[in-house]
């Protein structure tokens, strides 16, 4: 019999998945992952948040079915992330301009909103950051989009380049769909201030060019609040854009699969038409979300107690990584002191990018036990008081001028 499946053509698996379970094997005692995209708390461990164990006992409890919720997913839910992304004024504002599916993760989110895209758009592209996230280019494919890239970071100056940005933007034609990060963008962990957000507004509107936001760290910046205060500004700007909202990393609930995706149109029939296009396209994929992060994201939004906990968990791990980059900007400039290391501090989020030399992801993991892409992304939530001299240390050598 003829085998098949050995005809497919040979793909190399995802650089850092493999690269997590590289991880994950390696034994020894000194082992430093900065690679993997997980908070991680001082112990090294993913831990379930405190507010997320009571959602889940007091869930369990209440049960009464599993039946199924539709293909929209836990209603509530959807509206509590509405309120929670928008803010209630945007909210209103938008009235029936708006729609929302729960779906699985942020990256569920970010393949419905592009296959409907897709559908509206045949000749559209779509424009990622250079550079971005790995999946955001594999997904806009697997959506049927031609990815391009358009400049965000400097490497020279580790910051991100506004003018070059908008540049690139000249490049982009009507009804191209730009993916936006934000807050704490990843890998590079720098974000527009909110006067670039409303300069981006500008320049959207002039070129009707589509953004789709894409909000993964909500929390992990600043307060939540503030945190999405630039992105709100251009969302209040703009008459048709898509949101993606992860719920994996501010809640801690990575494996459930909790996300949403917000679709503002033009009017309520143009809404009206786009939630049957979602509601069809992920009909074919997956029929409908899962049910229990959804249920547990909603239960902490909607109680006053819960979302207390949760929104002090939360803070608790923004401060973390912030003493973690102050730790390790300590620590570089000690070493090396005829440079600035400022970007460590100015920068969001569990990301930043280091300037390794050529080869130093490979001699790192080799020799130190440090694990982290060559790309030289590090997450900062795997870096606490018993290993950051450590890794510091490791880094040494290892810096391109
Ligand atoms: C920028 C960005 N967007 C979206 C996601 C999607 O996350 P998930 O599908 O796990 O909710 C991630 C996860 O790493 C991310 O980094």
């Amino acid at each position: 019999m003829s085998s098949y499946l050995s005809a497919l053509h040979a793909l190399t698996p995802d650089p850092l998945l493999d690269m997590m379970a590289r991880a994950g094997a390696d034994m020894r005692a000194e082992k430093i992952d900065v690679s993997v995209g997980v908070y991680r708390n001082d112990a090294g461990v993913t831990p379930v948040m405190d507010a997320v164990r009571e959602a889940e006992r007091r869930l369990a409890a209440g049960q009464a079915t599993k039946a199924y919720e539709g293909q929209r997913g836990n209603t509530d839910f959807c509206a509590a992330i509405e309120r929670f992304c928008l803010g209630d004024d945007l909210r209103a504002d938008l009235g029936e301009r708006l729609v929302s599916y729960a779906t699985p993760g942020g990256c569920g989110a970010l393949w419905a909103g592009m296959a409907v895209a897709r559908r509206a758009l045949p000749d559209g592209r779509v424009w990622i950051s250079a550079p971005t996230w790995i999946n955001h280019r594999h997904i806009a494919a697997a959506a049927g989009f031609e990815a391009l890239e358009y400049r965000y970071w400097d490497p020279a100056s580790q910051t991100l380049d506004f003018d070059g940005f908008v540049a690139s933007l000249t490049r982009a034609r009507a009804g191209d769909i730009v993916i936006l990060q934000g807050p704490c963008h990843n890998p590079t962990g720098a974000d527009l201030t909110d006067a670039q957000w409303l300069q981006l507004a500008a320049v959207f509107e002039e070129r009707a060019l589509i953004a789709f936001l894409d909000i993964a760290y909500h929390g992990f910046g600043a307060e939540p609040e503030a945190d999405l205060f630039g992105p709100r500004l251009f969302m209040e700007r703009q008459s048709e854009f898509f949101v993606s909202y992860s719920c994996s990393k501010n809640f801690g609930l990575y494996r459930e699969r909790a996300g949403c995706l917000l679709a503002v149109c033009d009017d309520r029939r143009a809404a009206n038409r786009t939630a049957l296009h979602i509601a069809d396209a992920t009909r074919a994929v997956y029929s409908m979300p899962p049910a229990h992060g959804q249920a547990v994201v909603n239960a902490i939004l909607t109680n006053p107690g819960l979302r207390r906990t949760w929104s002090e968990e939360l803070t608790a791990m923004r401060r973390q990584i912030e003493e973690a980059r102050r730790g390790l900007h300590r620590a570089l400039t000690q070493m090396m002191n005829t440079r600035s290391f400022s970007f460590l501090t100015d920068q969001k989020g569990m990301f930043s990018i280091l300037p390794l030399r050529d080869g130093a992801g490979a001699r790192l993991r080799e020799r130190r036990a440090v694990y982290m892409p060559g790309s030289g992304r590090i997450n900062f939530a795997a870096l606490n008081n018993s290993n950051i001299e450590r890794f510091a240390e490791a880094l040494a050598g290892e810096l391109a001028d």
